[in-house]
């Protein structure tokens, strides 16, 4: 702990955004100036400090009136680890390089104590692996996905899920209306936790996640079965990273050059594949970034409130190479080693899954 001088702490978010990003930067800052301390944002991820431009106060003001915001005043990037710094050559290729001494260096060179860092799986990597080089970092859980273990829920989850279960309930009306089957491609690349949540909350027919391969004829049958029971109509939700058993998750080519794959796709393909099986007319929707958008929920608000001033604690007691991590009823450090270390899937046979079969739901398997 600094004794001396006004301590210096820095925040920065990494990563795709996720609603109550906006909470935890208001609460490091509030927490950090009750304690008399100077605080400094930095802005796109790692990129404000690797370039050395982009560290910039933070008082009361800057933080006024953001809790409910979705988004990140300080700007985030998922393609700015500074391990892996892209270069370009005098010939025109590109070449790798690790910039991370250099953020070691700005941070010296504005006196900086210590860094909340605000990310999901990647970002906090790269904190872990900045701590280990002598940075003194405090991570703070961010996914929409849901996918970090150490941690009983990421901030932003729940935001997302409500606003998947809204586009669902939306649905509902116009699959009716036109006896079709309403496909619904949700995020989650490796993990299915919030088509399982939305899909059960929002009464689909069948949910289709990594953590279990789908059979298409099973999914098949399971919609042929309910336009026999009635009503004619239904919903499947599947995640973007979902893949039929003994196949391959369906990737999207985003830069053309086959450098950039992105998971997509697999709701098209499986609303095809529904309507030849079946012979219903298919539609499919993806929601994509919708996901990330908007106001927090209040949940959200509060944990990501919560995540702030417990990072500032650990922060002050000195606890560096730590995340924090809602571990009911309480929010508390964990190594961020460990915590980046395992991802957190859907349990197959845990009592979501059985909940929604109990409820009749397909998982196509
Ligand atoms: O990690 C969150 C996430 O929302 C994933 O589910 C999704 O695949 C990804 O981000 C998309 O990120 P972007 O389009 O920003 O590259």
């Amino acid at each position: 702990m600094p004794s001396s001088k006004p301590y210096r702490i820095a925040v920065n978010t990494g990563g795709g955004d996720a609603p109550g990003l906006n909470a935890v930067i208001r609460a490091v800052v509030l927490s950090a100036l009750s304690e008399g301390w100077e605080v400094f944002g930095i802005r796109q991820g790692y990129q404000g400090l690797v370039q050395g431009d982009g560290v910039v106060p933070l008082d009361r003001a800057s933080v006024q009136g953001i809790t409910h915001l979705g988004g990140t005043i300080l700007g985030t990037t998922n393609r700015g680890n500074p391990f892996e710094w892209p270069r370009t050559l005098p010939d025109g290729s590109i070449e790798m390089v690790d910039r991370s001494p250099e953020i070691l260096d700005v941070f010296a060179e504005h006196g900086l104590d210590a860094l909340v860092a605000i990310g999901g799986d990647g970002s906090l990597h790269i904190a872990s692996e900045l701590s280990k080089r002598g940075l003194p970092v405090v991570g703070v859980p961010k996914t929409i996905d849901n996918d970090l273990a150490a941690t009983q829920v990421t901030f932003g989850f729940h935001t997302a899920v409500q606003t998947a279960t809204d586009a669902i309930d939306k649905l509902h009306s116009t699959a009716h209306s036109h006896e079709r089957v309403m496909v619904v491609e949700l995020m989650g690349r490796h993990t299915g936790w919030i088509t399982l949540y939305a899909g059960i909350s929002g009464s689909a027919d069948a949910i289709v996640i990594p953590e279990i391969p789908f059979g298409m004829e099973s999914l098949a049958e399971a919609i042929r079965a309910k336009y026999e029971r009635g009503p004619r109509y239904a919903i499947v939700v599947v995640a973007e990273g979902a893949r039929p058993d003994g196949g391959e998750p369906s990737l999207v080519d985003a830069g053309g050059d086959g450098k950039n794959p992105r998971y997509g796709g697999m709701g098209e393909w499986v609303a095809r594949e529904l309507e030849e099986r079946t012979g219903f007319e298919a539609r499919n929707l993806v929601l994509g970034h919708l996901q990330r958008g908007g106001q927090p929920t209040a949940y959200d608000r509060l944990l990501a409130l919560r995540f702030g001033s417990a990072a500032v604690d650990l922060v002050a007691q000195g606890h560096f190479g730590c995340m924090v991590s809602l571990d009911p009823p309480d929010v508390h450090g964990v190594p961020l080693e460990e915590a980046v270390a395992t991802l957190k899937t859907v349990p197959p046979d845990g009592d979501q899954v059985r909940t929604a079969r109990r409820l009749g739901i397909s998982f196509g398997d």
